[in-house]
């Protein structure tokens, strides 16, 4: 047994091939909620050292027996440790099989097999299936596996499993079996299995080799009414994986299931994909356009794993954005078509700034690529997805898109059916492509955001245009000095009447600086630089005032027009910031920022939802991030005046498009009525801070107006942070409406949590002891508990009740579920980014939750990196 007070760290380094092949498995479950016998016989054939013991992964599981082909051993013959079985001296080739019971209803982690409401169901990846029994749970041990269940006939009529289904019959008792075989090899974090009583949508789809395939979309049969978008997706997917990237489906059944409690969104379960029910259910009434438009891009997400991680897929989890770095890409891009580019991209990189960067920034920063974990939980990250998409992202911006498409078809070519590396994956698009990205390995080895500064010279007697570009990265845990990283710079030139001088060039930096020299110009011209976000950068250009509100009129590119709005903000904001610390009494916002907003408040031709985006203000954590030392209160002081005074300043503006903007008819989703939908709760939420009662009652018009969640919500949220009577009267009216409905009781929860209030930390601790909450549910859980932690200004308070709060539910939940308390205590990974009282009073809670008895390794894992110096 290892000692469980220093956890054992796992290094990319160790990597050594399982000394075994497992040719087939054959599972059996007879399933009960108290306790579930499994049995397992298993094909194992010799492949490395004559004398290595064979060793299978197990936790908390019960032994029954262990049996080599067909002897039953003795205790003396193996060795049960905390992590699983060992068997020193076993044949070279041989038959094992096992017993095992396991607890699915005590399974709080959610991890392994367990039950959620009235069903039965698993989530595997990373290291679960060690939990259902032992196994040689890593996924570079692929297997082809036969799965008998039987279970209550009555209360779990549908029996599911990987593949396709060969039997079902009924057993005397009231029981019932059925038999799945999956013929594709897989790793074992990909076997899956739901039992339950479940309603469901059907559909087909016939792929473009002319094979038909049974969709269905399950869930609790008082849900069905709401599967019907999350089928349409995952047709829309199928058909764009197909005209995108060449990409069949190659079984004759997809199977997708809804479950209520998920530590995460969703997972790729080879043709049988379990949800959390919040990622799948969305209906007018209960889900907003965001929801539709994230539900999408999940189900696609999870669709597109069925080669980007299914087919092929990791030799260990140190790999693991070899898969998820390029499915997040792909549904990226999948999205983008299906909505629009620039909101797409904008989108994302505004999601990349508030979680990556903070994160790259911090004690828990990682390479996309780590190279050690305690618990692989812990690096499900914005780090190893987002940042590890846009990695994938540059590769695709120096090959070109059609080069990206030769790669990945040499890559399938060459890996279909295997376990493999990052490596291997350059290594394809290198050399479909015949380029160099060796450089590029900086980017999968060497953590922290890099920092671009850019600095142009105009010479009008060689009517030149010269671009010095310098970069560096700030030192991370563990990486004191950095390597200059390979990147594509996206630059366009613009003259004095706002048209481009030339096209967009893609410049490609290589050096810790360079000069790229542009022939041809005959004015000074205004740079744009980074277009489309072309690198995963903080950029320093230099520009001043007047030619980001240039960039931001006349950019021929959308995002960098947003992006010179951004900047220009967080600019002004700062200022603003400054004041407020200087103890100015009436801080001033620059007249300039006005005309700029005004601007866009006019731009009648640009797509709304553009002119939303342009019209939010930069987040306080990403304000934070270009601070020295975050100051929360100032940062909410200046945020809060900024949009006041903008309000004032425009009103007749705002309340134009509000009213212009106003719904014809009744709800349907598509991206342009929800762009539409987004810039008019824009305004609103502009025009609520005003804090008049002609403007609160706009919103509690709105409230009890709206025929869908998307304006209902809106409303709410502007009432959630105003004092007085409007604001309970809204959420007790709400919460009337929806407290049956689980989701939207959830953001009923979030909607508390989030508003930024005085008394924020003594509404969510009321909401505790509230009935409907439950900390083993993580929706609900994270709906209250995360919404607060990211509430600034009450989670910042100067008397550290907030941390104080925030760390009694890390502790409290950690024995229930570990993944989910350690994610919330990430909350304190920036710590050492405030002030010494706020420093002071944060570590003494992350100290306080080190030290509670028997901490998880998830949770355990989190503290001390973020304590370590
Ligand atoms: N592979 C899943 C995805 O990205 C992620 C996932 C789902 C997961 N459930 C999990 C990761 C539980 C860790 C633990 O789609
Ligand atoms: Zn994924």
């Amino acid at each position: 047994m290892s000692d469980p007070t220093q956890p054992t760290e796992v290094f990319r380094r160790d990597y050594r091939p399982y000394p075994f092949a497992v040719d087939r498995v054959d599972l059996d479950f007879e399933l009960g909620e108290e306790n579930t016998v499994v049995r397992s016989r298993i094909e194992l054939r010799r492949t490395g050292d004559a004398d290595a013991a064979l060793f299978l992964d197990g936790e908390e599981l019960e032994l029954r027996s262990v049996r080599i082909d067909g002897n039953a051993l003795d205790e003396g013959f193996y060795e049960l440790g905390g992590e699983g079985l060992t068997l020193p001296h076993v044949p070279d080739e041989f038959v094992l099989e096992l017993e095992v019971v396991n607890h699915p209803k005590a399974n709080t982690q959610l991890s392994g097999l367990y039950t959620s409401g009235g069903m039965f169901c698993t989530q595997c990846e990373a290291l679960g299936f060690r939990r259902i029994t032992f196994f040689p749970d890593r996924p570079d041990v692929m297997t082809r596996f036969r799965v008998r269940m039987a279970a209550d006939r009555g209360r779990f009529p549908m029996l599911l499993s990987n593949g396709n289904k060969v039997e079902q019959r009924s057993l005397p008792d009231g029981r019932h079996e059925a038999v799945w075989d999956d013929p594709f090899p897989k790793p074992s974090y990909l076997f899956a299995l739901v039992a339950g009583d479940l309603g469901h949508v059907h559909g087909t789809f016939t792929t473009m080799g002319g094979r038909e395939v049974d969709l269905y979309v399950w869930s609790e049969h008082d849900n069905v009414g709401r599967l019907g978008h999350a089928l349409r997706c995952l047709r829309s997917a199928m058909v764009w994986d197909e005209r995108v990237f060449g990409r069949e489906y190659d079984l004759d059944l997809f199977n997708i299931v809804a479950v209520n409690d998920f530590n995460m969104g969703a997972m790729e379960n080879k043709s049988l994909n379990v949800f959390n029910a919040a990622r799948v259910l969305a209906s007018a009434e209960t889900a907003t356009d965001d929801d539709f438009e994230i539900i999408d891009g999940v189900i696609a997400h999870e669709y597109f794993h069925n080669w980007t991680g299914n087919r092929v897929t990791c030799r260990d989890w140190f790999q693991l954005t070899l898969k998820e770095g390029l499915t997040v890409l792909r549904d990226q891009l999948y999205s983008a078509d299906v909505t629009s580019d620039a909101v797409k991209r904008i989108d994302d990189v505004l999601m990349l700034r508030s979680f990556q960067f903070p994160e790259d920034a911090g004690p828990t920063a990682h390479p996309i690529r780590p190279e050690s974990y305690i618990a692989m939980d812990n690096f499900y990250t914005a780090t190893v997805y987002e940042k590890g998409a846009e990695v994938l992202r540059m590769i695709r911006a120096l090959v070109g898109v059609d080069g990206f498409r030769r790669g990945m078809d040499l890559y399938f070519e060459r890996h279909d059916g295997q376990a493999v590396t990052c490596d291997d994956f350059r290594a394809a698009m290198a050399d479909a492509n015949g380029i160099d990205l060796d450089q590029f390995e900086r980017w999968y080895a060497q953590a922290g955001t890099p920092e671009l500064t850019a600095a142009g010279t105009f010479d009008p007697d060689a009517r030149t245009y010269t671009l010095q570009l310098t970069q560096s990265c700030p030192p991370t845990p563990g990486q004191a000095d950095k390597e200059p990283f390979h990147m594509p710079v996206a630059v366009g030139l613009l003259g004095s009447d706002g048209r481009d001088l030339i096209e967009t060039r893609v410049l490609e930096l290589r050096e810790r600086a360079q000069s790229f020299v542009v022939e041809g110009i005959r004015e000074p011209p205004v740079p744009s630089l980074l277009r489309g976000f072309s690198a995963p950068v903080k950029l320093t250009a230099p520009l001043d005032d007047e030619q980001l509100a240039f960039l931001m009129a006349h950019d021929s590119d959308p995002f960098n027009r947003w992006e010179a709005g951004q900047v220009l903000y967080t600019r002004v904001a700062l200022g603003l910031v400054d004041q407020i610390q200087a103890g100015e009494a009436e801080p001033q916002v620059p007249e300039m920022l006005v005309a700029a907003f005004g601007g866009l408040l006019g731009g009648g031709d640009v797509d709304p939802s553009l002119r939303a985006f342009a019209m939010g203000i930069p987040g306080e954590r990403t304000l934070g991030n270009a601070m020295e030392t975050v100051d929360p209160e100032a940062v909410h002081g200046a945020r809060r005046l900024l949009a006041r005074t903008l309000a004032a300043w425009l009103e007749t503006e705002l309340r134009a498009i509000y009213e212009r903007e106003a719904p014809h008819g009744s709800y349907r989703y598509s991206p342009a009525e929800a762009g539409r939908r987004r810039l008019r709760n824009g305004c609103l939420g502009y025009l609520s801070a005003l804090g008049r009662d002609d403007t609160t009652a706009l919103c509690v018009a709105q409230l009890h107006a709206a025929d869908n969640m998307t304006d209902e919500i809106a409303a709410l949220r502007c009432l959630a942070r105003l004092p007085g009577d409007a604001c309970e009267e809204a959420l007790a009216h709400f919460y009337t409406r929806w407290n049956e409905d689980p989701l939207v009781l959830d953001k009923w929860f979030s909607t508390q949590a989030g508003a930024q209030r005085d008394d924020a930390l003594e509404r969510v601790d009321d909401l505790l002891g509230h009935p409907d909450f439950d900390p083993r549910n993580p929706n609900r859980f994270r709906a209250l508990v995360r919404t607060f932690s990211r509430n600034q200004p009450a989670f910042h308070r100067i008397d550290g009740e907030g941390y104080r709060w925030l760390a009694d539910r890390v502790r409290q939940l950690d024995p229930l579920n570990p993944q989910v308390a350690a994610r919330t205590a990430e909350a304190f990974a920036p710590w050492r980014r405030f002030d010494d009282a706020r420093q002071a009073l944060m570590r003494s809670q992350l100290e306080r939750i080190a030290q509670r008895t028997g901490i998880s390794k998830n949770l355990y894992e989190i503290v001390t990196r973020c304590l370590a110096d």
